[in-house]
């Protein structure tokens, strides 16, 4: 539907549902108070690490509503290409998907190199794979949790970002977005290695809106807390139950409010550098602090 807001402008309402299973409500605003024009996604090639589920699934759906081109990657390539089917029909977009698991530098140092020549200038990174494993003390995790964290949510960032930045860095443009945590403010009983990891992303990206100093390249962090995904089904191996009691009796938030978040900084003018957005549901108040209902 659409309708002229107060301005004149036109604003576009619908409802939509996706593949998470929720139905949301979209609000396009075509208005914007900045002198200076919004950046445009048609056509920008936006690589998304992390993207067969979740956060980086539901990213992947919001470029693509925008029309950008998609380069996927993750570890269940099968999740991928049927993401990827899926984007092509619904949005008339090119996606390229392909298998990687980020945590391995060897991997990671040659997929540039692998990858078709027309896909290898990337406008938008979102470093979006990450993980939780386990909660208890930290001295009782295993050695597979703690590398398992520190691997992909730590040394996969840092990875990715070096065979990414040069080339933005060399064509004076481009945009990383990392999806950090409020885990990465606030450490939570159990938690301790994930939230390190998390802790570790935000003194990365905070250093590395350093690093690209004196280029137009943007560094942004989105932040959130509880968000409904197979998160917590990682974080439990598998056990459902457990996962699902993290979320009972509150409205926590989809994966689809986040990319909002993500879309946000990817869309203001070229001048403007989101730092951070950090976002919780409204029944989250601290990382611990959740309002249930019976
Ligand atoms: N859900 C939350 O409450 C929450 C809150 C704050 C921050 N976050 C952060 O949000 C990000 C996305 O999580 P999510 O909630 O969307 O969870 P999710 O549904 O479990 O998605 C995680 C994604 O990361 C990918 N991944 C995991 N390990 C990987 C590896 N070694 N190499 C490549 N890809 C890998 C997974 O794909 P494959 O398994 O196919 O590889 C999957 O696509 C993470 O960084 C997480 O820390 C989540």
């Amino acid at each position: 539907m659409n309708i002229p807001d107060k301005f004149g402008a036109v604003v576009r309402i619908g409802m939509r549902d996706s593949e998470f299973g929720y139905f949301r409500c979209d609000i396009y605003s075509l208005v914007s108070l900045s002198t200076f024009p919004m950046e445009v996604l048609n056509h920008k090639t936006v690589f998304i690490t992390g993207a067969s589920s979740g956060i980086g699934a539901a990213c992947a759906e919001a470029f693509a509503a925008k029309k950008a081109r998609l380069l996927l990657c993750a570890r269940r390539i099968k999740k991928l290409v049927s993401l990827a089917e899926r984007l092509k029909n619904k949005y008339n977009v090119e996606v390229h998907v392909f298998k990687l698991d980020v945590s391995e530098s060897g991997a990671v140092q040659s997929f540039m190199h692998q990858l078709p020549d027309e896909w290898k200038i990337i406008h938008i990174l979102v470093n979006n794979a990450g993980k939780a494993l386990g909660l208890g003390p930290s001295f009782e995790a295993s050695l597979d949790e703690i590398e398992g964290m520190l691997d992909t949510n730590v040394k996969g960032v840092l990875y990715i970002n070096r065979q990414v930045i040069p080339g933005m860095i060399a064509r004076n443009h481009g945009h990383i977005i990392t999806i950090g945590s409020v885990a990465g403010k606030w450490v939570y009983p159990g938690a301790t290695v994930y939230c390190a990891s998390k802790h570790a992303v935000r003194a990365i990206n905070e250093g590395l809106k350093m690093d690209v100093h004196g280029t137009h390249v943007r560094v942004s962090s989105v932040d959130p807390g509880l968000v409904e995904t197979e998160f917590s089904k990682v974080r439990f191996a598998g056990d459902d139950d457990r996962a699902a009691a993290i979320y009972a009796g509150i409205t926590p938030l989809s994966a689809g409010d986040v990319a909002d978040a993500v879309i946000y900084c990817a869309t203001r003018p070229a001048h403007v550098n989101i730092n951070e957005i950090s976002l919780m549901c409204v029944d989250q108040s601290a990382a611990t602090m959740v309002n249930r209902k019976e």
